[in-house]
């Protein structure tokens, strides 16, 4: 059995959840974990609330990979940006933190390379060909592309550039509420996001995930684009399932 399973953990800038997932179907085992981000989200804070998720999934079988997906640039197991995080982060050795301070082995990835991974193996993205592109919207606005099923890890389009700032501070699900924003007048924000990406990068598909994809009937409908954008299927465990199939060989 546990050559099909492998746990996943995907730390946000405002929850940290993990699960059990199995491997052959994309799908969670069992109950979803989650604890709040601690507050400043410093490394060991981070790390000991992570330790809280997996006690708390009790999967003691060290045969069963980990997986963790983190919000920012990761070159090497080093995090290398820190949005919504604290900037101890930046130029931080994570993998060998988390692999030290859990006494195991780790893959780590960034949050939405993850969520990626997930929609083009099990879901949204699958047998896609061409230029994929996902992008998470909840605290920040994450991105991940996919060529013919590759990933090109590292991209940040939430840092494309609006009125001097990070584009994720003004158009992030965390922005709409915030400022409290009715769904027409986020979902501008949002046309004139995608219209920019499709611009730039005449994507394929644009797949859209993160916690408030349940809702995209909501905001999906009133943009207006060449390219089919569709929610993710995994909505926000996408982060969870990748990190976790990305763990597994
Ligand atoms: C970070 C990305 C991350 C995204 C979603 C951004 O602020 O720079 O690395 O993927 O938030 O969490």
């Amino acid at each position: 059995m546990a050559k099909h399973q492998a746990v996943g953990v995907d730390i946000g800038g405002t929850g940290i959840k993990a699960a059990l997932v199995n491997l052959e179907h994309g799908a969670i085992i069992g109950d979803r974990v989650r604890v709040a981000t601690p507050q400043g989200a410093k490394p060991a804070d981070v790390l000991q609330a992570v330790r809280e998720v997996l006690d708390t999934l009790e999967v003691t079988d060290q045969r069963i990979s980990l997986g963790v997906a983190f919000p920012a640039i990761v070159k090497h197991g080093r995090t290398m940006s820190a949005s919504n995080v604290s900037d101890d982060w930046i130029g931080f050795e994570a993998e060998k933190f988390f692999e030290d301070g859990l006494g195991r082995d780790i893959a780590f990835t960034n949050d939405a390379d993850a969520a990626g991974i997930a929609e083009a193996r099990y879901g949204a993205a699958r047998g896609n060909d061409g230029l994929v592109i996902l992008t998470t919207l909840g605290t920040g606005i994450g991105s991940a592309f996919l060529y013919d099923g590759a990933l090109i890890p590292n991209t940040e389009l939430g840092h494309l550039r609006h009125d001097g700032d990070s584009i994720e501070r003004w158009a992030a699900y965390s922005a709409k509420e915030r400022e409290q924003l009715s769904w027409d007048a986020w979902a501008r924000r949002l046309q004139e996001l995608y219209s920019h990406i499709e611009r730039l990068f005449s994507p394929d598909l644009i797949v859209v995930g993160g916690g408030v994809s349940k809702h995209s009937h909501e905001f999906l409908p009133l943009l207006e684009l060449r390219t089919p954008i569709v929610p993710a299927v995994h909505r926000n465990a996408a982060g969870i399932i990748g990190a976790a199939s990305l763990s597994h060989g």
